[in-house]
């Protein structure tokens, strides 16, 4: 599968021009860690549902790459500050900005980068894509913040934790869809369905991240494997174990977490818990019926190579292993 990211070279590469580009006249230090942020590892995802998404409206201009940086920039920002917010050591498989340079320069490099995405997004001089990009980054926001205060929440229902991930993963993946039908100059109802499109793609993608916490190798992953734990953040793989286990136990496992430092042994057991119960299995089907619901909303467009991209950026985000 991870082939299936290989036909989309030409375009990485026209979109890792235009992001060197995007941060190369800066002050030293700002270039300095947008450099070691932005470009090299990474998957490129929310660029590219976008061109994908104008392609599919008709749009197929080389001018739209420059554009299509605003959803890496602002994606790459909020990353900053995530890791800032998680204490995160890895990311992308290197040491984090936060690690590297220390919290006050990955704040304000965040800051940069989501400065330059409004300014590349205001050349278009279109206030709907403005709009809906400041609509989108609030949502982000509103998701951080129901995550901060549902961390080591052992409560967290299903609703919460679908809510979160909707809001800090799936607007982004959303707007970058909705964006380019919107600069193909779609109407209203497919500018709506695209964002349901990427709104569906992206909650399967934080379903399959949150299931390749439990699952993946660090290697691979390029994170390590239990970090969620570890945040305390409490992902559907821990609530369904929680709801799976009688009431004393579940209070018991709560208890154990709260009222100790748990260590790697006491997380590895955690981990080997929900791989045994048959819960990552589940999670994986219904994070492939979210692609099935995403790929509906593309069933009023032509058939054609564009089309069949964005239905197979479904099919990867739930089938890759990091
Ligand atoms: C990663 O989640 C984080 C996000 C998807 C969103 C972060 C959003 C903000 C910090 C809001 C501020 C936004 C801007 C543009 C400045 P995760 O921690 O579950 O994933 P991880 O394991 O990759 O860290
Ligand atoms: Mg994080």
């Amino acid at each position: 599968m991870e082939q299936f990211l290989d036909r989309f070279n030409s375009d990485f590469e026209a979109i890792d021009g235009e992001l060197g580009r995007s941060v190369e006249s800066h002050p030293s230090l700002v270039r300095e860690i947008a450099s070691y942020a932005l470009l090299g590892p990474g998957k490129r995802l929310r660029p590219l549902l976008f061109l994908l998404s104008s392609r599919l409206c008709g749009l197929d201009d080389r001018g739209i790459y420059r554009f299509s940086t605003v959803f890496e920039l602002l994606h790459v920002a909020s990353l900053l500050h995530d890791d800032v917010l998680d204490h995160a050591e890895l990311r992308r498989k290197k040491p984090s900005v936060p690690q590297v340079w220390g919290n006050p320069a990955a704040v304000l490099g965040g800051d940069y980068l989501f400065s330059v995405a409004t300014i590349i997004a205001a050349e278009i001089k279109n206030l709907e894509v403005i709009r809906l990009l400041s609509e989108n980054m609030k949502e982000m926001v509103k998701g951080q913040l129901m995550e901060l205060a549902h961390t080591h929440d052992w409560g967290i229902t299903k609703k919460n934790y679908l809510e979160i991930i909707t809001a800090k993963t799936a607007s982004l993946m959303s707007s970058a869809c909705a964006v380019g039908a919107l600069m193909a100059g779609c109407g209203k109802s497919d500018v709506d369905r695209l964002g349901q499109f990427g709104l569906n793609l992206g909650i399967a993608f934080q379903l399959k991240d949150d299931v390749l916490d439990y699952t993946a190798s660090e290697q691979e992953f390029g994170k390590p494997v239990g970090k969620d734990l570890r945040e305390g953040k409490i992902t559907l793989p821990l609530i369904y174990l929680i709801s799976e286990k009688t009431g004393t136990e579940a209070t018991d496992l709560q208890n154990f977490f709260r009222d100790r430092q748990p260590d790697d042994e006491d997380y590895l057991r955690l981990i080997a818990l929900v791989r045994e119960k048959g819960i990552i299995e589940r999670i994986q089907r219904e994070a492939e019926k979210y692609v099935d619901k995403a790929a509906g909303f593309l069933d009023v467009f032509p058939e054609g190579r564009s089309k069949q991209d964005l239905i197979g950026m479904g099919r990867y985000v739930v089938t890759r292993n990091h």
